[in-house]
């Protein structure tokens, strides 16, 4: 058994399909609290594959945790389970602390009281892999070199700052205890299964119901895109062979500006699904007032996690995003799903 945290989002969700593809492999005990962000129908297609077990609970849970870690006996743990909108820690930060920063320190001191107690040929293999984010590391300049893993942590959003507190415990977990850990830090993803209140997600669905695509500020903000399948083939190979205590950046070597994005997505709609008027979906385009300390650029140096791991990216931004519009407008039963009051209420709160 591995245990997952979080695997009713939008990453952790994949990863759990991804794994249990292969048939021979290990089952899933999957912690996850169903915030507004978990979803119990990306998980249908294990729905009723025995080696997936879901658990509803927190990782803040101390009995809880340890009560898992008893009755399953993981040999790893990946620990995905966060809050992780960026204008959600805007208008509320303390979840994020919670989560992201106490969440993580009680899954860890229940990690380390299990692992132990284990017998020196399981303490030897576990692993506890922590999923974090380049937002870490702040935001680059145009001409800047793409973030390595010796760039110093400089957070700037609620979430990000959580996310590097969470990364600072996991490291300190390593050298002051020997706890077996992994960091991967990477960049946006985008894919099935992604909460229509990201970027990719949102600007898909607005097109299709008539609605504005929002642009924050002049657009010209740059992020650098991985389709979520190549994150979830990262971490699988950084959990089988990752050097214990080191860190891996994990990105797509798709540097993109967020208008081009939107264009990119119109225009793959426009082919697949054009509007009724004849008109080009970039007609909804809308700029809208710009997100406090907007990051400006990020980007991602992934050559360590090529160099030692032998892993890069399958999808190209082209390919990726093609397969990601075409599944939104197959699978509208999801959507609908995910589009309920509270999510209605968040736009509400964030677009009026
Ligand atoms: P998400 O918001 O889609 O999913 C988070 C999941 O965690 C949800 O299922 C939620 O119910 C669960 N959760 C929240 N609080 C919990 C708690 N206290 N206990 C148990 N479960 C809880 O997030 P995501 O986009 O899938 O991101 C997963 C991880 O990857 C996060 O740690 C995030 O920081 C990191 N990450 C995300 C991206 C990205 O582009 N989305 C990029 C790099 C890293
Ligand atoms: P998002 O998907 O929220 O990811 P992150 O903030 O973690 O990078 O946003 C991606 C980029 O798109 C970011 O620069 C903010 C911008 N953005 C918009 O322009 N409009 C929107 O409605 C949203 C949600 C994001």
């Amino acid at each position: 058994m591995i245990l997952v945290t979080g695997g009713a989002g939008f990453i952790g969700g994949n990863f759990v399909l991804d794994w249990l593809k292969e048939p021979k492999a290990e089952g899933i005990v999957n912690l996850d609290k169903l915030t507004y962000a978990g979803n119990l129908a990306t998980l249908d297609l294990v729905r009723n594959d025995p080696r997936h077990v879901f658990v509803l609970g927190d990782i803040g849970d101390h009995a809880l945790v340890t009560r898992l870690l008893k009755q399953h006996q993981p040999r790893a743990i990946v620990n995905f389970a966060a809050e992780s909108h960026v204008d959600r820690s805007i208008h509320g930060p303390a979840e994020f602390v919670q989560t992201n920063i106490v969440g993580t320190f009680n899954l860890l001191e229940c990690a380390r009281a299990y692992w132990n107690e284990l017998d020196e040929s399981k303490k030897t293999v576990f692993r506890f892999h922590h999923v974090s984010t380049d937002e870490v590391y702040g935001s680059l300049s145009a001409n800047d070199p793409a973030f390595t893993e010796a760039n110093p942590y400089e957070p700037n959003s609620p979430y990000s700052a959580s996310k590097a507190a969470s990364d600072h415990l996991v490291r300190a977990w390593f050298h002051t205890y020997g706890f077996p850990v992994l960091t991967t830090n990477c960049s946006n993803n985008y894919g099935p299964y992604h909460f229509p209140e990201k970027l990719i997600p949102l600007v898909i669905l607005n097109a299709l119901n008539s609605k504005p695509l929002p642009i924050y500020g002049n657009g010209q903000q740059v992020r650098d895109w991985l389709y979520v399948g190549d994150h979830c083939s990262a971490i699988r190979e950084v959990l089988a062979k990752g050097k214990l205590g080191e860190t891996y950046n994990i990105g797509g070597w798709n540097e993109k500006a967020n208008i081009d994005v939107v264009k990119t997505i119109c225009s793959i709609l426009d082919q697949l699904k054009p509007r009724a008027d004849g008109k080009s979906y970039a007609k909804q385009i809308s700029f809208v007032t710009d997100r406090p300390g907007h990051d400006r650029r990020y980007a991602i140096d992934a050559n360590k996690v090529k160099r030692d791991l032998g892993w890069k990216p399958k999808e190209t931004f082209d390919s990726g995003i093609k397969k990601t519009v075409q599944w939104y407008l197959d699978n509208p039963i999801w959507i609908e799903g995910v589009v309920s009051g509270s999510y209605r209420d968040w736009l509400q709160k964030q677009y009026r």
